[in-house]
């Protein structure tokens, strides 16, 4: 069997949850492959809200096994919390939830260093979501972290203090910022027994075994392809491989098993935390987007930056991802416009350019706008491509021979049903 990837075409925040949680009943191992609890997945279905951070967003359907791969940096504080949440809405996790051994821990003091480095940078801050996630991530290749296996580990306690001891020497180069170090060890370790009480597995093993007898694996993508530390918007990026090679390297599957890879693009554009945005509408349109997307992070509730849709930028994604099909979330929010744009080239150097230049950041990127008539009218009810509005397919279709891959999926909504496939 293959492994189908779905991953963030953009800045993160496309709606992989969703989409995750749609597709979920048709596969029977749903795994995380890299990101941490940086990472917000809502789902809405059956009148509820949920926000999951590090449990795969496959954990609502029943039966279904949920794997965090060694991929994932895991906070067991979060996950406490997360299971704790899990628990109250009556979902039974226990024997479906899998952590693998070799996923990173973050501790307490990964979460103090990215708030002092954050401090230290000043204006030119990341804009991290403060989770600890580059410097649990600094320490996996400095090969000083700890690992989830660790804990069944005899000398545990001892790697943890010298870990410990080695933050704290760190922590004098940068400013001084408040944390509760004695308050934040009490529930780290407290945590680790609810760690202790999920099924510890090799993934690489367990996922491999588990494709060679027919089952069907789904991996779930954090952030997005813009944010990958090769080929993001550097440094402005988080600290993991977000494209599909990470699903080889933080599953443990080869490169010849990659086979779907759904690419999720919203039908505009956002991005939380710093960093070059070309489309960014830091106007009354932009508040527009910000108010009807309800653009506020799942995870650090600050209000996103929104835009267009960036199709040079798509197409960079498309490319660095192998993305075989496309799904297009939140179209619904364009509703209301009478008119909408798309950046279909990007004009620097005194030329027209479909590729992205080497530093986003640094080059004063003019997008070239395309413009096409909005649709005005609500999505409800409609369930198929063919009766979607004139105006939806006329963008859509127009998209999609820029980007050179189908829209197979057109989400109308946050609600689990809202989803239209293509065929
Ligand atoms: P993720 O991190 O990629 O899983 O996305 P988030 O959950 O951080 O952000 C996506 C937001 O958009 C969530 O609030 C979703 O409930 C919501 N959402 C997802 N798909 C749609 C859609 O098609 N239309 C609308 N209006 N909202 C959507
Ligand atoms: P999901 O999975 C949007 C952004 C942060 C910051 C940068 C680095 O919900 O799409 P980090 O904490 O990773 O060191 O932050 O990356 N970022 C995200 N933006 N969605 C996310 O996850 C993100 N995870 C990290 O805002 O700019
Ligand atoms: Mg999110």
């Amino acid at each position: 069997m293959q492994i189908d990837v779905i991953l963030g075409l953009q800045w993160g925040d496309e709606g992989k949850g969703k989409i995750v949680d749609y597709l979920a009943d048709q596969y029977d191992i749903v795994a995380r492959f890299q990101g941490g609890p940086n990472a917000g997945h809502t789902l809405k279905f059956g009148g509820q809200k949920y926000v999951l951070h590090t449990v795969p967003s496959g954990i609502f359907r029943p039966q279904l096994i949920n794997l965090i791969g060694n991929g994932v940096v895991l906070d067991p504080v979060v996950f406490q919390r997360e299971l704790r949440s899990l628990e109250k809405s009556g979902v039974e996790f226990h024997r479906r939830l899998l952590v693998s051994r070799k996923a990173h821990l973050i501790l307490p003091t990964h979460r103090w260093l990215d708030a002092a480095s954050e401090a230290h940078k000043g204006h030119s801050k990341i804009g991290s979501t403060l989770k600890g996630i580059g410097p649990t991530y600094m320490d996996k290749t400095g090969r000083n972290g700890l690992r989830v296996g660790d804990v069944e580990q005899p000398g545990f306690r001892e790697q943890y203090e010298a870990l410990k001891a080695k933050h704290l020497e760190l922590l004098k180069i940068y400013p001084p910022v408040d944390f509760d170090l004695a308050g934040a060890e009490a529930d780290w370790f407290q945590s680790l027994d609810t760690l202790r009480s999920l099924t510890f597995v090799d993934s690489e093993y367990y996922i491999h075994e588990a494709l060679a007898s027919g089952k069907r694996v789904l991996a779930e993508g954090a952030q997005g392809a813009m944010l990958d530390i090769d080929f993001g918007t550097y440094p402005f990026v988080t600290s993991s491989n977000t494209i599909t090679a990470g699903v080889c390297t933080g599953l443990g599957v080869a490169p010849q098993r990659i086979g779907r890879v759904i690419g999720i693009t919203k039908a505009y554009c956002t991005r939380v935390g710093s960093g070059a945005f070309p489309t960014e509408l830091d106007n009354e349109t932009g508040e527009i987007l910000r108010q009807e997307g309800q653009e506020f992070g799942a995870t650090t509730g600050r209000a996103r930056r929104c835009g267009w849709i960036d199709l040079p930028q798509l197409r960079y994604t498309i490319q660095l991802t192998g993305t075989t099909e496309l799904c297009v979330t939140k179209i619904d929010v364009l509703n209301i416009f009478a008119s909408i744009a798309a950046a279909t080239h990007y004009r620097y150097d005194g030329q027209t350019h479909s590729a992205l230049p080497y530093d986003l950041n640094r080059v004063a990127v003019e997008p070239v706008f395309k413009t096409y008539e909005g649709w005005q009218c609500s999505l409800d009810g409609i369930h198929t491509f063919d009766g979607l509005p004139q105006q939806v397919k006329t963008y859509l279709e127009d998209l999609e021979t820029y980007l050179g891959v189908p829209f197979r999926m057109i989400s109308t909504g946050p609600e689990r049903e809202k989803l239209i496939i293509r065929d």
